[in-house]
């Protein structure tokens, strides 16, 4: 397993990621995304979305605001219950969860435990509530108090009968929504593991009673297989079922999707049966009914909630993790990400063979202008091919695009019109024509290299 620092340092070096606030000395535990990093995690979302909410005949979007009324956390249970026991140490002045104190390491003496060294004096544990609090308007007492919302799902609960009567849903349906959450976390880490500031994609299900526990499983199964759909290899995934201890407050059954991460097997999607915990919670502090009439049995129901609910950050972190590759190539060290096509931040890098040669660099521009219509594409002429190609292949490009001396034709031979197509992970290449060249992408970016490769044939090893 590749350790974190690698891939830290390539999201630096490649401008996927960077410490929020670099300059000032970083903010602990916020990270910027940078201009390969915000495509990545753009396609993430955009696959989840496009294969969650829009290919499906059973769900809906939504983008609710991340401040709400104070009352949902009342209602929600998340100001009396979303907290997590504390303790400090007076001597080193560390902070720990006290239910994590084996994961835990003193800053003052690394090889131990806090607690189990005799300079440590922790504290007794008290509970902290995990939500940030802020003020709405300019005036900062009791009745201005609000919160950065803790998960996404309130707003969804919230929009229960808005969403279900103006598009006149019917049981069982969804209701899906991306959006930033917070929690005050005491010991964040591992990257952008865990973060106080994070993105969620977060899918409410309704059904109807009874028929929750066969949802449950269903959606359990449909996203542990959307994980390997793009790329990560199914032996880094496996399902663990929450203890009856571990259960959030609302939950009948929550199983969580993990992922071999760096450090450990850790959770990158928690699915739960939240039942009709939520709605009768806001149905009673609201005053609003917040029941659906099912036509069949002419009865009034407070549906039942099944809850896929993904990190984006965290499934960014995992298709990178996954797709890091080292491997020598003619004796030189080759790193790679082998993303999907879908994923990869750039599709297509079109590279002039002579950027000397004008009218090579003239076609290869005006190549990737075309590409762009369609697909991200980058022109670079800033090195030599072989220093390019490991360039496009530490950022994941699928891609490469080679403009020559044939495509353009010089005194000694007439233009044959054809670019160069190399593959990330093969390094294999094919020699197309430019008229074809859109076609032969489509074909490539789906998969078909095989296929193509039969057709055009090797050109260069
Ligand atoms: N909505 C579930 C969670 O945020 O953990």
């Amino acid at each position: 397993m590749i350790e974190m620092d690698k891939i830290v340092s390539l999201c630096k070096r490649r401008g996927f990621i960077f410490q929020s606030s670099e300059i000032y000395g970083g903010t602990g535990s916020c990270w910027d995304y940078g201009p390969l990093g915000v495509e990545l995690k753009n396609n993430v979302k955009r696959a989840w979305w496009r294969d969650c909410v829009q290919s499906r005949g059973d769900m809906v979007g939504l983008d609710a605001s991340i401040l709400m009324h104070p009352r949902v956390w009342k209602a929600s249970g998340h100001l009396d219950h979303f907290t997590d026991p504390m303790v400090d140490c007076k001597v080193c002045k560390g902070r720990f969860r006290a239910d994590k104190l084996e994961d835990a390491r003193c800053p003052q003496k690394p090889s131990k435990q806090p607690g189990q060294h005799d300079a440590c004096e922790l504290t007794e544990p008290r509970m902290f509530n995990l939500m940030f609090k802020t003020f709405i308007g300019p005036v900062e007492d009791d009745a201005a108090v609000a919160y950065l919302r803790p998960e996404t799902a309130q707003g969804i609960f919230v929009n229960f009968e808005n969403v279900q009567q103006s598009m006149r849903l019917k049981l069982p349906f969804g209701i899906a929504q991306i959006g930033k959450s917070f929690r005050n976390e005491i010991t964040p880490g591992n990257f952008t593991f865990r973060t106080r500031e994070f993105e969620q994609m977060e899918i409410e299900f309704f059904v109807m009673p009874g028929t929750d526990e066969e949802w449950h499983q269903r959606w359990l199964d449909e996203r542990f297989a959307w994980y390997p759909k793009y790329g990560i290899r199914k032996e880094n995934l496996r399902l663990r079922e929450h203890e009856k201890d571990e259960l959030a407050h609302y939950a009948k059954r929550t199983a969580d999707i993990e992922y071999l991460f760096p450090m450990g097997w850790s959770e990158l999607e928690g699915v739960a049966n939240r039942t009709d915990y939520d709605l009768k919670q806001h149905a009673q502090f609201s005053g609003k009914s917040l029941e659906y009439f099912d036509e069949e049995s002419k009865q009034k129901i407070v549906p039942y909630v099944i809850e896929p609910s993904a990190g984006a950050d965290r499934g960014t972190l995992a298709f990178l993790v996954d797709a890091y590759h080292e491997e020598e190539v003619k004796g030189e060290k080759r790193v790679v990400l082998n993303f999907h096509p879908e994923l990869a931040p750039i599709k297509i890098a079109v590279l002039p063979l002579l950027k000397k040669n004008g009218q090579i660099v003239e076609t290869a521009h005006k190549l990737c202008a075309d590409l762009r219509k369609r697909w991200h594409s980058v022109y670079d002429d800033t090195a030599s091919i072989g220093r390019l190609y490991r360039r496009q292949d530490e950022i994941g490009t699928p891609f490469c695009v080679t403009v020559d001396v044939q495509t353009v034709g010089d005194d000694k031979a007439a233009a044959d019109g054809k670019v160069t197509i190399r593959d990330r992970d093969n390094m294999q290449q094919i020699r197309v024509p430019l008229t074809s060249l859109t076609s032969v992408m489509e074909k490539l970016l789906d998969g078909g290299w095989a296929e193509v490769h039969g057709q055009h044939g090797v050109t260069r090893g």
